[in-house]
């Protein structure tokens, strides 16, 4: 019988990598595209080439492109070679302070880049599911408009009908967004569009911090990531802004994939929704700083700068009723702290094995 093809865009980064290990553990073919711009973005701290190299050696039928996902003619002439049943779309500028360096090209990656995938998808197989990963910054500031209740280490909602966190009807326009929370709009009304208006299987998930062992994590990208590599080689971690109790709520990638895979299993077309951690696996940055402490025995060294990032949510937690709702077999798998003991130790080894170079 014919293996079933899956294409994921951006798979030598976090998610990407996740969804090809674990398609190709459930037999799939499956084909990445990825360029390593994350390297062009960040510099060699975000190179993800060493994550191909792993994909390579732990998959079966894995096939891995050095692709453009902006270059229109290289996208298609892919999609008339193979027909694919699943896309996973999550090749990005996910940053949302680098954005502002790099309008251009931050558009052309994420609203380009995904309107190449969708119109490739609509013209060579337009019965594939087709997920796209958006993010909590298409709705901009708005979610800081939600009453807050500043607490010790955090803040938090206010109001007891906001406690399980923002939904999917909180508003996306006449808000700040930041030029990445702009772009990823664009491509999260566009990809809702081809759902919508050509009835195609496209869902859309807006993501809260994504984390997971295969990040190249950067300050400018990968909140848990790259704090656990902060305090594992001394470096200097800087907070910015709001006294460091601000919240994000933190999803492992392997609970992000089975989401895509649920979603896949019974699509529905043109949907949106939130993916995040929700409240059990949500911290401020100050508690995960003091919980890193705890799990290193080092006191952490931080500097704390008065103004906070454009744009930035203040309290963010995903509420994840609707998702629940529509696949009640999906639930959280990975806690903070199983999150925390899984990172930990292997960026220990990295952080150990680039001071013995
Ligand atoms: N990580 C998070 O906290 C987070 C939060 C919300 C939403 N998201 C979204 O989820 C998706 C995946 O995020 P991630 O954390 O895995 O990002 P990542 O940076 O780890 O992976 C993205 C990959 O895309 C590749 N890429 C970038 N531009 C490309 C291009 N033009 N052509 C081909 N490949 C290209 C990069 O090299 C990288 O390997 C993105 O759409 C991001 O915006 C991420």
């Amino acid at each position: 019988m014919k293996r079933k093809t899956i294409l994921v865009t951006g798979s030598s980064g976090l998610i990407g990598s996740e969804a090809v290990e674990y398609f190709d553990r459930q037999g799939y073919c499956v084909v990445g595209m990825d360029n390593n711009m994350r390297r062009a973005f960040f510099g060699p701290q975000g190179d993800t080439l060493w994550n191909l190299e792993r994909l390579r050696s732990v998959t079966r039928n894995f096939i891995p492109h050095d692709l453009d996902i902006r270059d229109g003619a290289k996208v298609r002439e892919m999609f008339r070679e193979r027909h694919f049943e699943l896309i996973v779309h999550c090749a990005a500028q996910p940053s949302h302070d680098k954005a502002r360096e790099i309008p251009i090209l931050d558009f052309e990656v994420n609203a380009l880049g995904t309107v190449n995938l969708l119109e490739a998808t609509r013209q060579h197989c337009p019965e594939a599911v087709f997920v796209f990963m958006s993010t909590n910054k298409v709705y901009g500031d708005a979610p800081n408009e939600i009453p807050l209740a500043e607490l010790e280490t955090r803040y938090d909602y206010a109001r007891p009908e906001d406690f399980a966190g923002v939904d999917e009807t909180c508003r996306i326009d006449r808000t700040m967004h930041s030029l990445f929370g702009a772009s990823k709009a664009a491509a999260d009304i566009v990809a809702q569009e081809y759902g919508r208006y050509f009835k195609m299987n496209v869902g859309v998930f807006r993501g809260g911090c994504l984390t997971g062992p295969s990040h190249s994590g950067v300050e400018l990208h990968g909140f848990l990531s790259y704090l656990v590599k902060v305090a594992l080689s001394g470096g200097t971690y800087s907070v910015f802004g709001y006294k460091g109790k601000q919240v994000r709520d933190n999803i492992h990638s392997y609970d992000v994939v089975r989401a895509i895979e649920e979603f896949a299993e019974n699509p529905r077309p043109g949907e949106v929704y939130k993916l995040g951690g929700g409240r059990e696996n949500s911290t401020s940055v100050i508690e995960a700083i003091g919980r890193l402490e705890q799990m290193t025995g080092h006191k952490m060294n931080r500097r704390y700068l008065e103004e906070a990032r454009k744009g930035d949510h203040i309290c963010y937690i995903s509420n994840l009723c609707k998702f629940k709702s529509h696949y009640p077999k999906w639930k959280i798998t990975r806690s903070l702290d199983a999150i925390l003991e899984e990172i930990v130790p292997l960026q220990r080894a990295q952080v150990a094995q680039t001071t013995a170079i």
